[in-house]
């Protein structure tokens, strides 16, 4: 197998488990409370704040929308039930389930529609969307699957259309090793060389660069305009 075959496996592993009987509750609490939930999201969580400031939230009412890597749904299901026409996708089956689940339980202006798998191989017509987004899943692709995921989204989009993605960046490779070296819930220090090296194994991340100046190259390639804003701590 390939590393990129393997990478690919890993991540459906690790993600069909995650969400494998993921309860909904959680979601169908913020989806009826969008007003509350988008206060805390684009103030306190750095993970939201990417991808709804600037107006995103006016901007996808109405508009057609395709979430990559959706994962547990959470965001698919908030753009929803903003009144955008979402596509989700992920490579774990489990996020199908979480959104067949959604639209049985909460009246969409237009039900969630989910793509299973990897999305390269699942062709929809080019010049579809208005928006593209992704959190935290274009650093889970190896550099060249991550390429042809680009392209796909520049094929896509509509001429106007906007991708947006939120995901970590290492700017500093000495802040980075510290961080490796801190143990955090689940993730051995570096410095215990055995249960690191286990951890890394099933670890779903390529070893891969994702500096804010490789977003940016990367972006450069396929669309006119690339915007890189940092959000979060100096860390990453
Ligand atoms: C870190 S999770 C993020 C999930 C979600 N976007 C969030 O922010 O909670 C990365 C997601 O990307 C998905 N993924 C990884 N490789 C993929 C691929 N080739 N095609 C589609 N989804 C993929 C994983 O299954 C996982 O759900």
């Amino acid at each position: 197998m390939s590393s990129t075959d393997q990478n690919q496996e890993k991540n459906k592993l690790h993600y069909e488990a995650l969400y494998a009987n993921y309860p909904i509750s959680n979601i169908l609490h913020w989806i009826n409370n969008l007003d509350k939930f988008l206060e805390s999201a684009t103030t306190t969580e750095t993970s939201w704040f990417g991808l709804y400031q600037n107006n995103f939230r006016e901007k996808i009412k109405g508009k057609k929308v395709l979430e990559m890597g959706c994962g547990d749904c959470t965001n698919a299901a908030v753009m929803a039930a903003l009144g955008a026409e979402v596509v989700a996708n992920d490579i774990a089956s489990a996020s199908g389930e979480i959104v067949r689940k959604l639209n049985e339980n909460y009246t969409f202006k237009y039900p969630i529609k989910f793509v299973e798998g990897d999305f390269l191989e699942n062709k929809l017509p080019s010049r579809t969307f208005d928006f593209v987004v992704g959190k935290a899943f274009l650093h889970h692709l190896t550099i060249p699957i991550e390429k042809l995921f680009l392209r796909e989204t520049a094929r896509l989009l509509k001429p106007d259309g906007e991708a947006r993605f939120f995901e970590p960046a290492v700017n500093s490779k000495v802040l980075d090793e510290i961080r490796w070296h801190i143990p955090i819930g689940g993730r051995p220090s570096k410095f215990n060389k055995v249960d690191f090296k286990k951890w890394k194994e099933i670890d779903p991340h390529p070893d891969r660069s994702f500096s804010s100046k490789h977003w940016k190259k990367a972006g450069e390639e396929f669309f006119n305009d690339v915007e890189i804003i940092p959000v979060g701590t100096l860390e990453r």
